[in-house]
């Protein structure tokens, strides 16, 4: 029988009726069908395409080659996958920091075509307009402060931000900025949980922290960081739910060795 029976979706508006309540928001990132049914029917309740795709399921570097087109096909893998869950969908590099046109009909392919249910832009007053424009057409849109992947060529380095006065005010600024233009949600990423802890109550909106400490709404993680599957990563914010990377290691080399020593199949796996 599935858990999901007569399941209540989560909605934007139920996550700002969690903040209201003190209550704790989870969220994790979901790239296709298989995992984000596993982590759906766990009970999260933001699944987060992140384009954090780009590295762990297309190897790349950095966030800034995976396309509009790849984002899709990964979002409306999780889609399908979903019955409680709000997914969010990041727009890609690229694909909104120009033309708040070109945003817009960008963020109308993300909806249409996945199923998501909203997007996430990085950046703050600097991509104010396209945020406005695609809120204008009923989509709805996360933030996201702080550390943003997408111009890691600007900073140079993974390292915490807003450490200094003058970075915090303009986050903080920020953060504000993007409450008036109605995001109904801001992920902050990498910067200290002070700082955090502080826009979590400037604010109304929830505030979902990645490496910004406790004080903030909820929190979210790359799944395949938490479940020890990229073995390189460990920062410190990091919490490792499993060991999967030694998991899946041992089955395929004992898978390897059945198969060259003859003992897969064996009698009862055969027709
Ligand atoms: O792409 C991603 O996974 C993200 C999270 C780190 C918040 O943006």
């Amino acid at each position: 029988m599935s858990v999901h029976k007569n399941v209540k979706r989560v909605t934007t508006h139920t996550l700002q009726e969690m903040k209201n309540k003190g209550e704790k928001i989870s969220m994790l990132t979901g790239y296709d069908f298989s995992m984000a049914r596993i982590i759906d029917t766990a009970g999260i309740d933001v699944i987060l395409v992140g384009d954090s795709a780009s590295n762990v399921m297309a190897g790349h570097e950095t966030t800034l080659p995976i396309t509009l087109d790849q984002m899709i096909y990964h979002a409306s893998s999780v889609v399908r996958a979903v019955q409680r869950a709000l997914v969010v969908v990041d727009m890609p590099f690229g694909s909104y920091q120009g033309n708040s046109k070109e945003a817009l009909s960008n963020a109308i392919r993300i909806m249409k075509e996945s199923g998501g249910h909203a997007v996430k832009m990085e950046g703050g007053q600097e991509v104010l307009e396209s945020i406005q424009r695609i809120l204008t057409a009923g989509i709805p849109v996360m933030g996201h402060l702080g550390l943003t992947p997408q111009s890691i060529y600007k900073f140079g380095t993974y390292v915490v931000r807003a450490k200094e006065k003058g970075e915090a005010d303009r986050l903080i600024e920020d953060a504000k900025a993007l409450e008036e233009a109605g995001c109904f949600a801001l992920v902050l990423e990498k910067i200290p949980a002070d700082l955090a802890t502080l826009v979590a109550k400037a604010v109304h909106i929830p505030i979902i922290g990645i490496g910004a400490g406790g004080g903030v709404d909820g929190q979210v993680l790359v799944v395949h960081d938490m479940l020890g599957i990229n073995n390189e990563f460990n920062p410190r914010f990091l919490r490792k739910y499993h060991n999967l990377y030694q998991e899946m290691l041992g089955a395929f080399q004992n898978y390897i060795e059945d198969v060259k020593s003859g003992s897969f199949p064996n009698e009862d796996e055969q027709y």
